[in-house]
């Protein structure tokens, strides 16, 4: 019997856009407002450990006023239906994929309900507010920050990940600029080993020509046209490399 095919989904802000969490780059992005490297770089947190920790508990508050939207809930379901291997790797902070119901998912970016020990690496939940100073549950250091990935610092699970892009069958990208790297690679990284390649996007991003197909248009309405597809496909024929 053939086996379904493997799947690699990679999301980014953009996913999360029509539930009211703002992308970073363009007009109104959260990148607008803010230099970079005064918020997401081990510098800034060095220099001014107050005004990061306060950006990030803005942030995370802010979590409790937005709800997964039909893009995040089509993942869900498509995670709870697929017979083959699936991964969504999401570069995103927000805990929306989890809310809507998915279970096969990293956040190669860290996690805004998380907190890291920089003395010991302990990732530990955290929901609420994180001033400088908080103790590590783990090894008692007062060492807690923000268990995001910063710009300079190695993105969580990659060997996860690789691993998965060179076996996938498929790999879509949704909602991301492809401006940033390694996951503005995976495309190519995926292509490379043979899968067949699918992008979900409100406008063709910086990597558009790398992929075998790309669709336009809002991820509320894309992604679940695509997981219908998907889905009534393996009920007729299930899909293989
Ligand atoms: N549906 C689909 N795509 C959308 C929608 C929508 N409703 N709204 C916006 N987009 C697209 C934009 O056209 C853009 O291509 O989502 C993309 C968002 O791009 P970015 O703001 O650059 O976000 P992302 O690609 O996730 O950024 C990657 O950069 O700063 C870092 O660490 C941060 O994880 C982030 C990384």
């Amino acid at each position: 019997m053939e086996r379904p095919c493997a799947i690699v989904i990679l999301t980014g802000a953009g996913i999360s856009a029509e539930s009211g969490i703002a992308t970073f780059r363009g007009p109104g992005g959260l990148w607008e407002g803010h230099r970079v490297e005064d918020v997401c770089t081990p510098e800034a947190l060095a220099a001014d450990p107050a005004l990061v920790h306060r950006f990030y508990d803005r942030r995370r508050a802010g979590l409790a006023e937005v709800a997964p939207n039909a893009a995040h809930a089509a993942l869900a379901r498509l995670d709870r239906h697929w017979p083959g291997e699936l991964l969504i790797v999401t570069q995103n902070v927000d805990d929306l994929h989890e809310r809507a119901g998915a279970r096969r998912l990293l956040h190669m970016h860290g996690e805004l309900m998380s907190a890291l020990c920089a003395a010991c690496g302990a990732r530990a939940p955290h929901p609420g507010p994180l001033p400088p100073g908080e103790c590590c549950a783990a090894c008692g250091a007062a060492a807690l920050r923000p268990d995001i990935v910063f710009f300079g610092e190695f993105p969580y699970r990659m060997d996860r990940i690789e691993a998965a892009l060179t076996a996938c069958d498929l790999f879509v990208s949704i909602g991301t600029s492809g401006a940033v790297y390694p996951a503005a690679g995976f495309v190519a990284q995926a292509a490379a080993y043979g899968a067949r390649t699918l992008e979900l996007n409100l406008e063709p991003s910086a990597g558009s020509r790398r992929f075998s197909e790309t669709r336009l248009g809002p991820a509320s309405r894309l992604v679940p046209e695509w997981v219908e597809e998907l889905l009534q496909s393996t009920q007729s024929s299930p899909m293989s490399r």
